[in-house]
C-alpha cells in the first residue's frame, strides 16, 4: 500500500474555545489560533484537528450546528479560517475539521424549516414520530438527562415528536433521506474546495437507526435515567446499514477527492473496526476507539495496555491504520488518569504515556495541553461546570437524592470540564490565555503548569514530545514496524519491540508507581543497544542483565548489532 500523508502524520487537537483568545472577550478564536502556529510548528506536529467552530448556539460548544458553511462569530470570519488555513499549510501544517453529521442545531435553518409543517420540503431532514399512545415513541433516554429524560421531544406545532439522542437543541438528522444527504455531500465538498484536508467524524456509527424504532430492554440506571427512558449506546450504534451510508459518503467526498477522515469509533473493537477502515472497504481511514482511554474506568494496567495493543495490531497487520490517543475534549487530562499528578511524577508519567503513544503503531493523536502535563480541574460548585454530561448527570444525582458534594465528587474526576479549562500559557493573569474573564474557569495549578515554565525546566515535556516526533521521522521502525510484546506477564513493566527490515527498537518502561526491575529475555542478551531516548536525566546504562527503572521510568533503545 502506497503510504499516505496521514500516516506519517502526527495530529494535534485544537479546542478553540479554550485555546488563545486574540481580543480579549474570554473565548479562544481562530486568530488566537494563527498566533501560535509557530509554538505547533516548534512542537513538531503537522496536522491540526479543529473541534467544531461553525456557527452555533453552544449548547454542546459547538456540536451544535447551525450553520455549516460559516464559522462562529466568536471564533472569528471565514476570511479569519482562509488566513488560518493559509497560513498553516505555508508552515507545512495540515487542517482536519470535525464534522457533525449525526444532529445539527435546532437553530439550523433545515430544522427550523423542517418544524413548521409536515409537507415542508425540509421535514424528511429530521426523524419525526406520531405519539404512542399519547406518548413518546419508545422508551429511549437522551444521553445528556435533559428534559423529562427521553430522547424523543414533543412539538406542538405538528403534534409528532423529533428524535434527539443529545440535547433536546441538537435533533438527529435522517440519513434515511436522499435530499438530506446530497445537501451534506455538496457541503463537504465546499470545504475541501475551500482547502481543508479532511474531517474528523462526530459518532458516525449512530447514523443509522434501528427500523421501526423499538423499544430498548435494558434496565434504567435509577441514579441517571428518568421516568423509565433508559440511555442504551448499541441501541443506536452500528445498526445494519450503517456501512452502506459510510460507502456513499466515501463514493460522493471522500474517496475522489483523496480526503482524509478519522471516525470517533464509539462503539467500535477490535472485532467490527476492519468492516469500517480496511481498504478495500472505502469507509473510512481511520477510527479512533475507546478501549484503552475508557471514559468510564480511567485505568490502564500494563497487561491492559498490552491486550488491547496487541489485539489492533494484530487487525491492523495487513490492512487498516490505527490511532493512537489516550485522551481528548470528551475525557479528563490524560496524565490524571493514567499517569499521576503528583508534584514528583507528574512529569515522569506525562513523558511515559508519550512515548507510548508515539511509538506504537498509528498516527499519535495530541490533545491541547497534553503536551505540558495539564492535569485535572475541580470546582466546588455546579456553576462552574460547563459539560452537558457533567450537567445533566449532577441535576440526575440530586433527583434521586444524592447530596451536592457527593454528586460533584463523584461527576468531577470525569468531567469533561478537566479538558476544558485554558491553555496554560504563562503564569500571568489567567494563564496568559486572556485578557477578559475566561468562559470556563482557569485551572489554579497554572501557575506552576505553564507553557513558558515547562520550557525553562530541564525536565519539559514539551521538548520530550518533540524527540518523539522526531524520532517519528527518523526512525523507520516506528512507522513501518511490526510491533513484539516481550516481558509479558510482568506486571510493572511494559516492553515491546518495533521492528521493520531497516530496523529494530526496544521501548520498555516501567508503568507503575514503584522502581522495578527486569531481565532481558535470552534472545536479546548479548545485543548491543543505544539508547534514543529517556524520561529521566541519567547516564545510559548497559541493560544487558538485570535493570531497574524508577517510577514511571520510559525508554527508547535501538539494536545496534
Ligand atoms: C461527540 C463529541 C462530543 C459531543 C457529542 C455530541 O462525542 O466528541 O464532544 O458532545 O459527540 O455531538
Ligand atoms: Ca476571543
Amino acid at each position: 500500500m502506497k503510504k499516505k500523508w496521514w500516516q506519517d502524520a502526527v495530529v494535534y487537537e485544537i479546542y478553540c474555545k479554550s485555546f488563545c483568545d486574540s481580543n480579549g472577550d474570554g473565548i479562544g478564536d481562530i486568530q488566537g489560533v494563527i498566533s501560535k502556529l509557530p509554538m505547533l510548528k516548534e512542537l513538531g506536529v503537522n496536522c491540526i484537528w479543529f473541534t467544531p467552530i461553525y456557527t452555533s448556539p453552544q449548547v454542546d460548544n459547538g456540536y451544535d450546528v447551525a450553520d455549516y458553511r460559516n464559522i462562529d462569530p466568536d471564533y472569528g470570519t471565514l476570511e479569519d479560517f482562509k488566513t488560518l488555513l493559509d497560513t498553516a499549510h505555508k508552515m507545512g501544517i495540515r487542517i482536519i475539521m470535525d464534522m457533525v453529521l449525526n444532529h445539527s442545531s435546532d437553530e439550523c435553518f433545515w430544522f427550523k424549516e423542517s418544524r413548521k409543517s409536515k409537507d415542508n420540503p425540509y421535514r424528511n431532514y429530521y426523524i419525526w414520530q406520531p405519539p404512542k399512545d399519547g406518548k413518546e415513541p419508545n422508551n429511549w433516554g437522551n444521553y445528556f438527562r435533559e428534559g423529562n429524560g427521553s430522547a424523543w421531544e414533543f412539538d406542538e406545532t405538528t403534534g409528532e415528536y423529533y428524535l434527539h439522542q443529545y440535547s433536546i437543541k441538537m435533533p438527529d438528522l435522517n440519513w434515511e433521506y436522499e435530499p438530506l444527504r446530497r445537501e451534506i455531500y455538496d457541503m463537504l465538498n465546499w470545504w475541501i474546495d475551500l482547502g481543508v484536508d479532511g474531517f474528523r467524524l462526530d459518532i458516525f456509527t449512530r447514523f443509522k437507526k434501528p427500523e421501526g424504532f423499538p423499544d430498548t430492554k435494558r434496565v434504567p440506571n435509577p441514579t441517571l435515567d428518568r421516568n423509565g427512558f433508559v440511555v442504551d449506546p448499541p441501541m443506536c450504534t452500528n445498526v445494519e446499514g450503517i456501512h452502506e451510508i459510510l460507502h456513499e459518503l466515501y463514493t460522493e467526498v471522500f474517496g475522489p477527492r483523496d480526503c482524509m477522515t478519522v471516525g470517533e469509533g464509539a462503539g467500535v473493537s477490535f472485532d467490527n473496526a476492519p468492516a469500517y477502515v480496511s481498504q478495500g472497504r472505502e469507509e473510512i481511514d481511520m477510527v479512533y476507539h475507546f478501549e484503552l482511554g475508557n471514559r468510564s474506568k480511567y485505568h490502564i494496567s500494563p497487561e491492559n495496555f498490552r491486550k488491547v495493543q496487541k489485539n489492533w495490531a494484530t487487525i491492523f497487520e495487513k490492512n487498516g491504520w490505527a490511532v493512537q490517543y489516550l485522551s481528548n475534549h470528551d475525557s479528563a487530562r490524560q496524565v490524571s488518569c493514567y499517569g499521576c499528578d503528583s508534584e514528583e511524577l507528574r512529569v515522569p508519567s506525562a513523558k511515559l504515556l508519550a512515548t507510548f503513544l508515539h511509538t506504537t503503531p498509528g498516527t499519535p493523536f495530541i490533545y491541547q495541553g497534553e503536551e505540558i502535563g495539564m492535569v485535572n480541574v475541580k470546582y466546588d460548585t455546579i456553576d462552574d461546570y460547563n459539560c452537558c454530561y457533567t450537567r445533566g448527570d449532577y441535576f440526575s444525582m440530586i433527583k434521586s437524592g444524592i447530596s451536592p458534594k457527593d454528586a460533584i465528587d463523584t461527576l468531577a474526576p470525569k468531567s469533561r470540564d478537566n479538558a476544558r479549562t485554558p491553555y496554560q500559557w504563562n503564569d500571568s493573569v489567567n494563564a496568559g490565555f486572556s485578557t477578559g474573564k475566561p468562559w470556563i474557569k482557569v485551572n489554579p495549578k497554572y501557575t506552576a503548569i505553564n507553557l513558558e515554565n515547562d520550557l525553562k525546566s530541564e525536565n519539559s515535556i514539551f521538548k520530550h514530545y518533540q524527540k518523539l516526533i522526531q524520532m517519528r521521522k527518523d526512525c523507520p521502525a516506528i512507522i513501518d514496524g511490526d510491533i513484539e510484546f516481550i516481558l509479558d506477564n510482568d506486571e510493572q513493566i511494559v516492553a515491546y519491540l518495533r521492528r521493520c527490515l531497516r530496523q529494530t527498537l526496544l521501548v520498555v518502561a516501567n508503568y507503575s508507581k514503584e522502581k522495578a526491575s527486569y531481565t532481558l529475555p535470552e534472545n536479546l542478551k548479548g545485543v548491543k543497544f543505544n539508547r534514543l531516548l529517556t524520561n529521566y536525566d541519567n547516564e545510559e546504562p548497559s541493560i544487558n542483565g538485570n535493570r531497574e527503572l524508577l517510577p514511571y521510568e520510559a525508554e527508547v533503545y535501538e539494536i545496534v548489532e
